[in-house]
């Protein structure tokens, strides 16, 4: 597989034709996708260009989707499509017909063009609908400044599809130009080459020159302004939040220094972060050349910061080294994970990162018990033909999968461990790989080399945890596991010894809360730390955890609640609060605050709540 992508490549750096590509083509380069129609075996998209109108009376993007394609002698070409409104499409220039196949309810339609052995380029002319699911219109009223709508797309796992007729499956990469018409006062961005400022004419030029896969294609339209951090970092968001943002992310190029350190060098020229309005359901999605985050991020401290560390890491694990199907997704994430959280140590030190991968740990055994029931869910490699890819997108990617790594570095020493990794990223950068690939790539250039025997079968394969699991410590959670023990015990709290806290702590702290904490113990903590009144989403979120299992209504904690989730929609907090209310039996008014969030809501969260509460609203 990987040389053909090499040889395609090549092609496309040196514009030559591309006869190189259709030879190796025939050998069978992709492996079995479950979750596109394509067949880019038969015949594959190499290069897009995207021309666009974004109209935000109609919510309604129109324009034409023209593909470069390498053709290997197939009759028609089969794209993924799913509530596309398809007009009409072109082979070379000319019309020629094509068909919307039945429609799979997580898939789409495959999108099939009639194509000759000879053809070079395809059109296919388009328009979006209500029912796009990667695009989220926002009102100005959902935004921070208010006075201007707003548009982000979300196109991880399969959700591309829904916005540009694509063949949507992560084997396959593509170069892209893109021409963006939107409403003069707003500014387009994309994961691309971006502009800086806003033109006069409200028309902007795309050009991403590294070939990604459909997943990563990405835009977001407002009234945003640039603020640049060092040559290649800076930040995008609404005027109000620009200098905020600024501060927060200030050591971004230095996370971008100590990447480099670790891994090689960025591939991507530029690394921006553009913060969203707060109903975006991740808390980043890593668009190459341009993160997408959530505002609740910025805390004014630079606490939570190690999601700019992790959204960046995918520029080496996800972007440049792509996991071949969603089956394999650990392998962008627990790698991520474990980029991430040595980013973190080489910025602030050990006792940061060692506080983040224990929280990772709390969150993986929170899981396991969770699937207690599904265990095969609990196996790095999946097998989610059938299924939603969002199904496998839980802690057991990211935590087990660092916990792999993090067990595997200890076992091999992290000289080893980063010379391997450094030459992983390098072998198999702009290209696409499987478990399996991976195992045999570990055995040969890492264990047997050095006669090192490691249980990776079993990490990858079998459920659960092997009991070999690295043992993470962290002096500074001890130290919070012991002030909320001797306060369970005595009632008296130890406000001193809680002065230099980090918000990782309060965050240990919090959610260690045990399930025989009463009403009056809450309302002392509460009284003592002001928790219902903190700025800090994480802290806010595991505190309104707390109080929603224990029943307590301190402070006016239930507006809090309902204001948080009538406003966040980033899926992870507000799945976390959904839950609370569902095993606390107060499914009433998780209904009620459902009933006015719900429209705040991208479609992502929506699903996964609409499912939770059995609702469909
Ligand atoms: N790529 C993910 C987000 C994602 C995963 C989108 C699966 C769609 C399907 C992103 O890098 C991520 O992991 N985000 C996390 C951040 C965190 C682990 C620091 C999130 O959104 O919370
Ligand atoms: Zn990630």
């Amino acid at each position: 597989m990987k040389k053909a992508i090499i040889l395609a490549l090549s092609c496309f750096a040196i514009f030559t034709n591309c006869d190189q590509t259709v030879e190796n083509a025939s050998t069978n380069t992709y492996a079995e996708e479950p979750h596109s129609f394509a067949q880019p075996n038969d015949a594959v998209i190499t290069h897009l260009n995207l021309d666009i109108d974004v109209n935000f009376d109609t919510q309604v993007i129109t324009g034409t989707a023209t593909y470069d394609i390498t053709n290997n002698g197939a009759k028609e070409i089969i794209l993924d499509a799913k509530y596309l409104d398809i007009s009409e499409a072109t082979a070379d220039g000319k019309k020629t017909t094509f068909i919307l196949g039945e429609m799979d309810e997580q898939l789409g339609q495959p999108l099939t063009i009639a194509i000759t052995e000879s053809t070079k380029k395809i059109a296919i002319t388009y328009k979006t609908t209500d029912k796009t699911e990667a695009l989220q219109w926002l009102n100005a009223q959902q935004t921070a400044d208010k006075k201007h709508p707003f548009l982000f797309t979300q196109g991880q796992a399969i959700l591309t599809r829904t916005w540009i007729p694509i063949q949507d499956s992560p084997q396959i990469r593509i170069t892209y130009n893109a021409t963006v018409k939107v409403p003069k006062d707003l500014m387009a961005v994309m994961s691309a080459e971006n502009p800086k400022a806003k033109t006069a004419d409200g028309v902007y030029n795309f050009k991403m020159v590294q070939p990604i896969p459909a997943y990563l294609m990405a835009l977001a339209i407002g009234d945003i302004e640039y603020k640049a951090i060092s040559q290649r970092t800076g930040v995008y968001a609404e005027k109000s939040m620009v200098d905020k943002v600024h501060y927060e992310f200030s050591d971004m190029e230095k996370m971008v220094l100590a990447a480099e350190n670790l891994y090689g060098a960025y591939d991507w020229e530029q690394f921006d972060v553009i913060v969203l309005p707060p109903s975006f359901p991740f808390g980043g999605m890593e668009n190459p050349r341009l993160t997408f985050a959530t505002p609740t991020v910025i805390a004014g401290d630079k606490s939570l910061t190690s999601l700019i560390a992790h959204e960046l890491a995918h520029s080496w694990s996800g972007n440049l080294v792509t996991n071949a199907t969603w089956n394999d997704f650990w392998l962008n994430e627990g790698f991520t994970v474990y980029f991430e959280i040595r980013i973190m140590e080489a910025l602030y030190g050990k006792e940061r990162a060692n506080m983040l991968a224990l929280i990772g740990r709390q969150d993986l055994e929170e899981e396991l018990e969770a699937l207690s029931d599904a265990p095969n869910d609990t196996k790095l490699k999946l097998d989610l033909k059938g299924r939603n890819p969002d199904d496998g997108m839980n802690s057991i990617a990211y935590d087990k999968g660092y916990l792999f790594l993090r067990t595997l570095e200890e076992k091999v020493g992290r000289e080893k461990m980063d010379a391997f990794l450094k030459s992983y990223f390098k072998e198999n950068a702009f290209s696409t790989t499987n478990t399996e690939d991976f195992i045999t790539y570990l055995n040969d250039n890492l264990l047997e080399k050095n006669s090192i025997s490691f249980n990776t079968e079993e990490w990858i394969y079998e459920p659960g945890v092997p009991a070999n699991a690295a043992i993470i410590e962290s002096d500074a959670f001890s130290n919070a596991e012991k002030v909320l023990h001797s306060f369970m015990d005595t009632n008296t709290i130890n406000a001193e010894a809680t002065k230099d806290w980090t918000t990782l702590q309060w965050v240990h702290f919090v959610r260690n809360i045990s399930e025989d904490i009463t009403v009056a113990q809450l309302q002392q903590l509460d009284d003592t730390f002001n928790f219902t009144a903190s700025t800090n989403s994480y802290i806010s979120m595991v505190w309104f955890e707390q109080a929603i299992l224990n029943g307590y209504h301190g402070n006016q904690v239930d507006a809090k609640i309902s204001e948080f989730l009538n406003t966040v929609g980033r899926r992870w907090y507000v799945t976390t609060l959904f839950k609370a209310f569902k095993k606390a039996d107060r499914l009433d008014e998780a209904s009620a605050i459902y009933k006015t969030a719900r429209q705040n809501y991208h479609s992502v969260t929506t699903n996964t709540i609409d499912d939770l509460l059995g609702s469909n609203e």
